[in-house]
C-alpha cells in the first residue's frame, strides 16, 4: 500500500523535489478502484468490479494523464523554453486492484502511458496485483509493456485466515500467481502480508513469514491489521467479536524483524523490508516529501504547498474528465508547520530517521525517548531503536 494514499509534502530545491529542472512531475500514482471481491477490512476507495464500466474509466484515466502532461509542458516551456513529454522517475499503479482490469484494458492503459510520457528516466514502475486476477498472458503483457515491479497481495499463507479476510484466493493460488510473475521474468516482486488478525497465533505468523522467505521475493511489506471505520471488521470489533491486543501486535512485529533480518532483508521502513538494492524508489520518494501527481478517483497530488484530491467516485470522476472538467474534489493549502509535522512522522518510520535540527524544539521529549531506549542518535539524525519501532506512532505524536 502506501504511496499517495497517505500525504506528505516538502518544498525542496529543484532536482531534489518531485519535479525535474523543467517542472516535469517525477512521481506518478494511478488509482484503479475495482476489485473482484470486497474485503471486509479494507478502507481504500474501491468498487465491486463492473466490466461494463471499466472501458470508459480507462479512457478517463488516459485523458487525465494527457491533460496533466499538456499542463506541465505548457508551464515548463514557458519557464525554460523546453518542450517534450514529461519524464517520470517512478510510476505506481495501486488500488483497488489494477490487475482486476482485463488484459486488453491493461494493454490500452499502459500503451497510453507509454505514448504520453517519456520513459527514458524511469527507474521503477510498480503494479499492485491480487493473486485472484493473475494469468500468464496478463503477466507477460505487463512485463512487455514496461512494468518493472509487482506488489502481490498475499496477506497470509493460512487458508482459514484468508477465508476470514474474505480473500478471493487461497494460499495455493497465491503461490501459483507468484510463480507466474517469476516465469514472466519479473525480478522485483513485493509480497504484502498482514498480521494481528483475529485469532492469528504467533506460530501461524511465523509460518507465513517462513513460507514467504522460502519464495525469495525481493521485497516484503508487513501490515498490522487496522480496524478502519466503516468497514465490516470495524463493526465486528466494536461488537466485541474481535479483540485487538497491542502486546501481541508488538510480538508479531518483533518476529517479523528477527526472521526477515536473519534472511538478509533490510528493515528500511516500519512496514517494509527489502533485499539490498530493492527498496521501493516510489515509496522512498514519497516518504522523503517529494511532490507527486495522483491520477484516478480519490488520488492525492501534492505539488509544492498545494494538495488536491480527486473525487472518490469513479462515475463522477469519468464524467468530469471526459467532459473536459476538473476531477478535483478538494484542495488543501499546506503550511510550513503541517509540512514539518508530516516530514517528522514519515521520516521517523524510516531507517534514515529525522535530522536532529528538525527536533530542536523538542529537546526535553527527545532526551526522554533516548533515556527510555526508544530513540537513538546516529550522526546528526534521530532514528527509532528496535523497541521504539513498536511504538513509532506514539513517539511521533509527541514530536509533532
Ligand atoms: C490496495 S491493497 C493491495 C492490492 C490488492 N487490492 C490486494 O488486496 O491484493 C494494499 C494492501 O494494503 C493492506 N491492507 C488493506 N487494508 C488493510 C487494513 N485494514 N489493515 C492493514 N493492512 C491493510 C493489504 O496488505 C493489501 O495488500
Ligand atoms: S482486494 Fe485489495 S483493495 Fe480490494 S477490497 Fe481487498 S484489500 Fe481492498
Amino acid at each position: 500500500m502506501v504511496v499517495n494514499r497517505n500525504h506528505n509534502s516538502e518544498i525542496l530545491p529543484a532536482q531534489q523535489d518531485g519535479h525535474g529542472a523543467s517542472g516535469t512531475i517525477r512521481h506518478i500514482y494511478v488509482h484503479i478502484p475495482f476489485c473482484a471481491r470486497i474485503c471486509p477490512y479494507c478502507a481504500f476507495y474501491k468498487e465491486l468490479l463492473d466490466r461494463s464500466q471499466t472501458p470508459r474509466f480507462c479512457e478517463a484515466i488516459l485523458r487525465e494523464l494527457e491533460l496533466h502532461a499538456r499542463e506541465q509542458l505548457a508551464s515548463a516551456s514557458s519557464q525554460t523554453g523546453a518542450g517534450d513529454r514529461p519524464q517520470p522517475v517512478t510510476i505506481y499503479f495501486g488500488g483497488g486492484t489494477p490487475t482486476a482490469l482485463t488484459t486488453a484494458q491493461l494493454d490500452y492503459l499502459l500503451t497510453g502511458f507509454r505514448r504520453a510520457l517519456d520513459l527514458s528516466q524511469l527507474d521503477e514502475w510498480t503494479m499492485e496485483a491480487n493473486p485472484g486476477s493473475v494469468s500468464p498472458k496478463k503477466a507477460a503483457l505487463l512485463h512487455q509493456l514496461g512494468i518493472t515491479r509487482i506488489s502481490l497481495g498475499v496477506q497470509s499463507w493460512d487458508d482459514d485466515l484468508l477465508k476470514l479476510l474474505g480473500r478471493e484466493h487461497n494460499a495455493e493460488q497465491a503461490k501459483q500467481s507468484f510463480e507466474i510473475f517469476r516465469r514472466a521474468r519479473f525480478t522485483n516482486i513485493n509480497v504484502d502480508l498482514m498480521f494481528g488478525l483475529p485469532g492469528q497465533s504467533i506460530d501461524q505468523w511465523r509460518e507465513t513469514l517462513k513460507r514467504t522467505i522460502a519464495l525469495e521475493p525481493e521485497h516484503i511489506s508487513t501490515y498490522c491489521l487496522t480496524y478502519e471505520e466503516d468497514t465490516e471488521f470495524f463493526l465486528r470489533h466494536a461488537r466485541g467479536e474481535f479483540r485487538q491486543d497491542s502486546d501481541s501486535d508488538a510480538e508479531f512485529l518483533d518476529a517479523a524483524m528477527s526472521m526477515l533480518e536473519a534472511a538478509s532483508y533490510e528493515h528500511y521502513e516500519i512496514s517494509n523490508y527489502a533485499r539490498p538494492g530493492f527498496r521501493s524508489a516510489h515509496n522512498r520518494a514519497y516518504w522523503s516529501g517529494a511532490d507527486y501527481l495522483g491520477i484516478g478517483p480519490s488520488a492525492f497530488s501534492t505539488i509544492g504547498l498545494v494538495r488536491r484530491q480527486n473525487v472518490s467516485n469513479f462515475r463522477e470522476y469519468s464524467d468530469a474528465v471526459l467532459s473536459g472538467k476538473s476531477a478535483t474534489g478538494s484542495i488543501e493549502h499546506l503550511t510550513a508547520i503541517m509540512k514539518r509535522a508530516e516530514k517528522i512522522a514519515l521520516g521517523l518510520r524510516t531507517d534514515t530517521g529525522v535530522p536532529e535540527r528538525m527536533l530542536d524544539s523538542f529537546e526535553t521529549e527527545t532526551r526522554e525517548f533516548v533515556r527510555l531506549g526508544l530513540l537513538q542518535k546516529a550522526d546528526d539524525r534521530f532514528v527509532l531503536t528496535r523497541a521504539g519501532k513498536s511504538v513509532a506512532d506514539s513517539v511521533a505524536a509527541d514530536l509533532i
